[in-house]
């Protein structure tokens, strides 16, 4: 089983993503950072799913907020408590530490692959307090960006806008980089189909599932027109527990800090031959979604 940190801001498709990665990957810690919430609530509810999960996997908190400007949240996608609607239960978690950046700077293995499903503050840190933390694990899987286009503005994708200097670092880095931006998470998306066959399979971890996927296709209905949504994060998990599913191209991406119209964007250099900078990232263009999508549906429970 592959080793990995996952690095995130649960978040809906994040809490998708940690059960994916419970399932098909060994967990070694989790850290948190704010994004789809505050940083209490993405740590809150990272406790919460290992309780709900049953492991011990420990929880790490991270950054209250990007390096630069204020932070930015997604309440209306993902709810209030980053949970949609669902009514937590009691546990007795606590976290094992309000350091992540030290965190991921001590677990560093050459075995061990960060999953970043969040705004990449936490990385960034890590990187700047050691450059070097780069060559120590086995890469870095990004849910952010996109080849193309976004969805908290035209140009940038929201873990990238959330934080777009933390996310230029990280891409600059010389991590092995691989991103799953919006043009492949796009590809993977669940169907009010998957939230009755969860509903059916009884389980308890399914019931939860269908009640984030429920939620959060109403969400979609209001926001896109559709009762659907991509399986974001879980990709990223994916791309580091299946890569045979993917078709990744390396290629030299840059995060725009500057722009008016385009603050957090990937700029994906597509041009072929010696014209460009050289490769930075594997940026991943297709996956098998069938496939990805029957892991997803097995970690569940449906
Ligand atoms: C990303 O933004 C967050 O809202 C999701 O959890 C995902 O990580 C998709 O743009
Ligand atoms: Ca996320």
């Amino acid at each position: 089983m592959k080793r990995m940190i996952i690095d995130c801001d649960p978040g809906l498709d994040d809490a998708i993503a940690l059960i994916l990665a419970h399932h098909c990957a060994e967990v070694v810690g989790i850290t948190t950072v704010s994004g789809n919430v505050p940083l209490a609530a993405t740590t809150a509810n990272a406790l919460m799913l290992t309780a709900m999960l049953g492991v011990d996997t420990p929880v790490h908190s991270g950054a209250a907020g990007p390096l630069v400007g204020a932070p930015t949240y997604a309440p209306h996608v993902h709810g209030e408590s980053g949970m949609g609607d669902f009514e937590p239960p009691g546990h007795d978690r606590t976290a094992a530490g309000d350091d992540a950046v030290s965190y991921l700077l001590d677990a560093a293995e050459s075995d061990t692959w960060v999953v970043a499903v969040g705004p990449l503050t936490n990385l960034a840190l890590a990187i700047e307090r050691d450059p070097d933390w780069v060559t120590r694990i086995a890469g870095i899987s990004i849910m952010g960006g996109s080849i193309a286009g976004g969805n908290v503005t035209p140009a940038a994708e929201f873990n990238i806008y959330a934080d777009p200097e933390a996310a230029a670092r990280v891409f600059a880095s010389g991590a092995d980089l691989v991103m799953c931006g919006l043009n492949l998470t796009h590809q993977v998306e669940t169907s009010d189909a998957l939230v009755a066959e969860l509903r059916a399979a009884g389980a308890p971890l399914a019931h939860f599932a269908a009640g984030l996927l429920d939620y959060l296709h109403g969400v979609m209905a209001e926001l896109l027109g559709r009762r659907a949504t991509a399986m974001h994060d879980p990709c990223a998990v994916l791309a580091v527990t299946h890569p045979e599913l993917f078709e990744v191209a390396p290629r030299p991406v840059a995060v725009e800090v500057d722009g008016t119209l385009t603050r957090g964007m990937t700029v994906v250099d597509e041009r072929t031959g010696n014209q460009g900078a050289a490769a930075n990232a594997g940026v991943a263009y297709r996956i098998d979604a069938p496939r990805a999508m029957a892991l997803v549906r097995g970690a569940l429970g449906a």
